[in-house]
């Protein structure tokens, strides 16, 4: 016995298609199969290339407005001083700018000003002002200013750092001090700090050793 097998002529035989071609009155209506690809495939690129744009766009715009991420102007010395009223901003507290996601501090409190000039660094000591980055470079957290000791605490897992964000070693996990931004000082005395440009803080500085500014008080905010 072999599966070979004959079929009925009743049954109805798969059409050609140039025998469809000829049956056709008109033009067939809707989309090919052809035409479907080639659509799905521009509209696939098209959908592609606006994301590329959108995305190079958003990157691009603090730069352009001037928000995080850009230059972002913080003031004169003098306004900073008005705008913080009830903190020791005088004394070298450190005041907070959410705009620029920042901590500003004045590093010599006997020069009760900014001096004009550029510090990519970050350092500031030549400008007499330094701009910290609010990330704890931990894992990330804000630390806060606390008023008792005149030092940041990290509320995240205790790291310390001086008023300058100088880490204090013995202190919590943090791996470094505090990050700082650019520096901008203009000729009017207008600080801008540049939050494209950071500079990673220097290693942790042991208690009592130069170059970490002791507590003002035993206990802390924290
Ligand atoms: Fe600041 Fe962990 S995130 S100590």
């Amino acid at each position: 016995m072999s599966n070979y097998h004959v079929e009925p002529a009743s049954k109805p035989q798969a059409l050609t298609g140039e025998a469809l071609k000829s049956m056709r009155n008109e033009a067939p209506r809707g989309l090919s199969r052809r035409q479907l690809l080639r659509t799905s495939l521009g509209a696939g690129i098209g959908l592609w290339l606006l994301e590329v744009t959108a995305g190079t766009i958003s990157f691009m715009w603090p730069n352009l407005s001037g928000g995080f991420g850009g230059k972002v102007t913080i003031g004169k010395y003098a306004d900073i001083r008005n705008t913080n009223a009830g903190l020791p901003i005088a004394e070298g507290f450190p005041a907070y700018y959410q705009e620029a996601r920042a901590f500003v501090v004045l590093i010599d409190p006997s020069r009760q000003e900014f001096l004009p000039g550029e510090d990519r660094s970050g350092d500031g000591t030549a400008l007499n002002v330094r701009g910290l980055y609010q990330r704890c470079p931990h894992l990330g957290c804000k630390p806060n200013p606390c008023l008792k000791n005149f030092w940041l605490e990290c509320p995240c897992h205790g790291s310390r750092y001086d008023r300058l964000g100088t880490k204090v070693k013995e202190l919590g996990p943090a791996p470094r001090s505090m990050d700082r931004f650019a520096v901008i000082v203009e000729s009017d005395g207008t600080l801008l700090l540049d939050t494209s440009k950071i500079t990673l803080g220097p290693l942790p500085i042991a208690l009592g050793q130069p170059g970490l500014e002791p507590a003002r008080s035993p206990t802390g905010c924290i």
